[in-house]
């Protein structure tokens, strides 16, 4: 698939070396590039530089081993001269729910120092629309020595792109080769010039626009989700309400041939779908009423399932719960934003050592439980030992729960794992 003669692109430098900018930097290296992974963490930089990594992924150990002693890939806290930069750090949201671009700003502005003419600086990092632009005119502003894409209206000296990024966490590398790719220039030139460099290793396809769109695009994926899981979740409120099943009546909704209506959960937690359709409402208040709707409604899930499990204990203050799982997706040991970690750790504060939280991907409770005195245990002796029961989190695991030891319990079930038609 490869147009780019990997020895034209001498030197790609990878600026941030987390979830997505570690495996697309060893992606990279394992072509045959010569790439700089920059970090400001001193332990990522340390660990990498010993072969090793610092995030779970499966496959990435090996191929970061193998990278690093071929040499293709050296990390450093230093910015050094490169013939392409992609940033991909942190865009985490604000306290008032604003896009903090801090970390983005921090590392144009160290690239900015070594830029040089003929280079290429691509954006990965999920922002707010506008951003690419923004970060174009603060290069201009810190080299005025260079031309850059947006206003001056010769040939740019340096190429600049947004490429988002859209992988799922435990299958990053995977996807990362076979993911199409959305590749938004600030010139139709400069997405050109960044597809070449993803060609070097994407066994998918480039699909070439604005830096604007490209940007909008990202934030829309994410917001799309999170639509369609407040969808999820409001009809099991209103199901709940008026005595309904709401996973058996959304299997029978859903054969219908135009209709595919999510699964309802406790919230929607992570690092993206939670968090990335507030850039859209920040940016546009006034017409992401939708957006901002669904947000609303995925983060008042949590409240809901907590109304339920307080109707439950009603009249028995001591009943012990048993809340199963604690991640924000089954099968992952991912805490980030997780609402089920979020409800019991309400629970906690209020019932401390009657709550048991059962995570079978982590080996002990979080500092936020165990300070509220929160027990720990696996699902069965959680189980035996409680009156109540909350499914937060279905892992595989917990379909093996035998319906026995459930039978003189008090069931809330988040997932619908349970229910009596389930199979
Ligand atoms: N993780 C995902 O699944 C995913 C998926 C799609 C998009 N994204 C987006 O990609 C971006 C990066 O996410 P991530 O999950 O890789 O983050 P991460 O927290 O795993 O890694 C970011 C790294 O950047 C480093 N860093 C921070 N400031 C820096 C600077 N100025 N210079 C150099 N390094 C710096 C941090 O030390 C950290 O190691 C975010 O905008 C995120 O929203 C993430």
């Amino acid at each position: 698939m490869s147009s780019m003669d990997p020895m034209q692109t001498k030197t790609i430098a990878v600026v941030g070396l987390g979830y997505i900018g570690l495996p697309t930097a060893a992606l990279l290296a394992s072509r045959g590039v010569t790439v700089q992974g920059v970090d400001v963490a001193a332990h990522v930089v340390e660990t990498i530089s010993r072969g090793q990594v610092h995030i779970v992924e499966p496959d990435l150990d090996g191929l970061v081993q193998k990278v690093v002693s071929s040499g293709n890939l050296a990390a450093s806290t230093g910015m050094q001269p490169a013939d392409v930069f992609i940033i991909a750090v942190p865009t985490p949201l604000g306290d008032d729910l604003k896009p903090d671009t801090a970390y983005v700003e921090a590392a144009a502005r160290d690239v900015a120092a070594v830029l040089e003419p003929g280079n290429l600086v691509i954006l990965e990092s999920t922002v707010p629309v506008g951003t690419t632009e923004r970060i174009a005119g603060q290069l201009r502003g810190h080299r005025p020595d260079l031309r850059f894409p947006g206003s001056d209206t010769e040939t740019p000296d340096v190429h600049i792109a947004y490429c988002p990024e859209r992988v799922l966490p435990g299958r990053v590398l995977t996807e990362l080769l076979h993911n199409d790719r959305c590749i938004g220039g600030m010139t139709p030139e400069c997405a050109a010039r960044a597809c070449e460099v993803y060609r070097l290793f994407l066994e998918a396809e480039c699909f070439e626009t604005t830096a604007r769109t490209a940007e909008m695009v990202k934030l829309t994926e994410n917001a799309y989700r999170d639509v369609n899981i407040a969808f999820a979740n409001e009809l099991s409120m209103i199901c709940d309400t008026l005595d309904i099943d709401v996973w058996k009546m959304i299997e029978l909704a859903n054969r219908h041939p135009r209709v595919d209506i999510l699964q309802p959960g406790p919230g929607v937690g992570g690092h993206c779908i939670a968090i990335d359709p507030w850039f859209i409402v920040h940016s546009a208040p006034d017409q992401a009423k939708l957006i901002r709707a669904a947000r609303e409604i995925n983060e008042a899930k949590p409240g809901f399932v907590l109304e339920k499990v307080s109707r439950a204990i009603h009249g028995n203050a001591n009943a012990s719960i048993a809340c199963l799982g604690l991640a924000f997706k089954p099968n992952v040991d991912d805490l980030r934003n997780s609402p089920a970690l979020g409800i019991v750790e309400a629970l906690g504060r209020e019932h401390g050592a009657n709550i048991i939280a059962v995570e079978p991907y982590i080996d002990a409770a979080p500092d936020c439980l165990t300070q509220h005195g929160v027990r720990f245990a696996d699902a069965q002796s959680a189980i035996a030992q409680s009156e109540i029961v909350l499914l937060l989190v279905d892992h595989r695991q917990f379909h093996a729960i035998e319906r026995g030891d459930l039978a003189a319990k008090t069931v809330i079930d988040t997932r619908g794992l349970w229910r009596v038609d389930a199979g």
